[in-house]
């Protein structure tokens, strides 16, 4: 079968890597990849928001199944699009409905579904200018630390924890009457702080029956310590000592069930991937999100620990038949860690050549490459993240080691990376 996968970072080498190893899959297509998919099949120059294009591309190059990397295509409704197209509704799209992906595209929706299931969530009030001065009086009364969610998609950056009422009354206006985050701050979800230790819980779902992916815990701040400012991920670790079977098993009754339920009750097309953002708070799990995708750069320390084919995965997805399917999950750890432009999360460079990864060979040492393109024979540097490493390894630590060893033997003009991905886990 022909497949066509569509993004361009870490998260998409990743999955192209593991597709591009299932006989299942004849042409492997990335849309529009970069300097790493290439091997793994072709990549096609088409943004992910170009619906018309990919149908078009799809119905000339026989694809059969698309699988959706990043968020906002799906919010845009991709699968909706395909579905409403008699010459594409054969195409099985990996990734949820319009609807489905209003769990990512809207903080309130998510809250108020989880709200009908009983999901274990922070308490929360949403406001607009329609309540804007409710908004006021309740942000007064409010304990701190408070937490600021715009409603929409704000590019990993619409959540903001303030500290006391001033910054909190300031953000909000900020958010509500000046734009801040455009049309996705119009409305914006007041709620409690949680304190806890976070990990990341990935699902599998044909809208009726579900499969569970190793779980992993990323790392959001740039600087060593878990300081400095957000990015979107500069490592992950897999799995998650803390996550032990009494523990993920409340993660699935309280959270994963419930959620595949309300789904199916309200009859929301799903058949894609349910990213749970949790916090353990004491010894039980609450929601902080939702995402209709998976993690970046979670997935590239959990899909190199999956032994099930992945495109058969798809297959079953397409098909509702994940009941049918039994989970392998290699019981090495992966530590993954991503080496940045310098600069970044704030301005950076692009177009730095990078030296050292034709010396790589091990195999047990995966180089995924993010925001990279090829110049001629060189292979530069082209995004903020540009190559997230995982390697394997009996313990944390020693995956750990690795990762950064083969960091150092790569080379480019700013390159950044933290030393010390995986810390609290070094033991396990
Ligand atoms: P998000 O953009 O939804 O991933 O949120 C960004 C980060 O904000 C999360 O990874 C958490 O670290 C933090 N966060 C979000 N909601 C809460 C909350 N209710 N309590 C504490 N931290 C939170
Ligand atoms: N690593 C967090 C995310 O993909 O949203």
């Amino acid at each position: 079968m022909n497949i066509l996968l569509l993004g361009s970072g870490g998260r998409e080498h990743a999955l192209a890597w593991k597709m591009s190893q299932s006989a299942l899959c004849s042409q492997l297509f990335i849309a529009p990849g970069n300097a790493g998919t290439e091997a793994c099949g072709t990549n096609v120059p088409i943004a992910v928001t170009d619906f018309d294009a990919i149908g078009k591309f799809c119905k000339d190059n026989n694809v059969e199944m698309v699988v959706v990397g990043p968020e906002e295509p799906l919010v845009k409704g991709i699968y909706d699009f395909f579905k409403a197209d008699n010459a594409l509704k054969h195409i099985a799209v990996i990734g949820p409905s319009r609807e489905g992906a209003q769990l990512e595209g809207s903080k309130a929706f998510a809250k108020a579904f989880m709200q009908r299931y009983n999901i274990p969530t922070a308490a929360y009030r949403e406001f607009d200018t329609e309540n804007y001065e409710e908004g006021l009086v309740y942000l007064h009364a409010h304990a701190t630390p408070i937490v600021l969610k715009a409603d929409g998609l704000a590019a990993g950056k619409g959540v903001i924890i303030c500290q006391n009422h001033v910054e909190a009354v300031a953000e909000f206006e900020l958010m509500i009457q000046q734009s801040k985050f455009g049309d996705a701050s119009k409305k914006v979800v007041v709620e409690d702080f949680l304190s806890g230790i976070e990990l990341s819980v990935f699902v599998l779902t044909d809208g009726k029956s579900y499969v569970v992916l190793p779980e992993a815990k990323d790392y959001k701040r740039i600087g060593v310590g878990d300081k400095g400012l957000n990015t979107g991920g500069m490592g992950a670790v897999s799995p998650v000592a803390f996550a032990d079977a009494p523990f993920m098993k409340k993660v699935i009754d309280r959270v994963v069930e419930p959620t595949i339920q309300g789904l199916k009750k309200e009859k929301i097309t799903y058949k894609g991937f349910i990213f749970i953002g949790l916090i353990k708070v004491g010894d039980d799990p609450y929601v902080i999100e939702y995402n209709c995708r998976m993690g970046d750069p979670e997935t590239e320390a959990v899909i190199p620990r999956l032994k099930n084919d992945l495109v058969e995965l798809f297959k079953a997805t397409d098909a509702q038949q994940l009941d049918t399917v039994s989970m392998e999950t290699d019981p090495r750890k992966t530590v993954t860690v991503v080496a940045v432009s310098g600069g970044y999360p704030g301005e950076y460079e692009k177009g730095n050549r990078i030296d050292g990864l034709e010396l790589l060979n091990e195999d047990d040492i995966l180089v995924f490459h993010a925001g990279t393109k090829r110049e001629d024979n060189d292979i530069v540097t082209n995004g903020g993240r540009v190559l997230a490493v995982t390697a394997f390894g009996e313990s944390v630590k020693r995956a750990s080691e690795k990762s950064k060893a083969i960091l150092q033997i790569i080379e480019f003009d700013g390159m950044y990376y933290r030393t010390d991905i995986g810390y609290e886990f070094y033991e396990s």
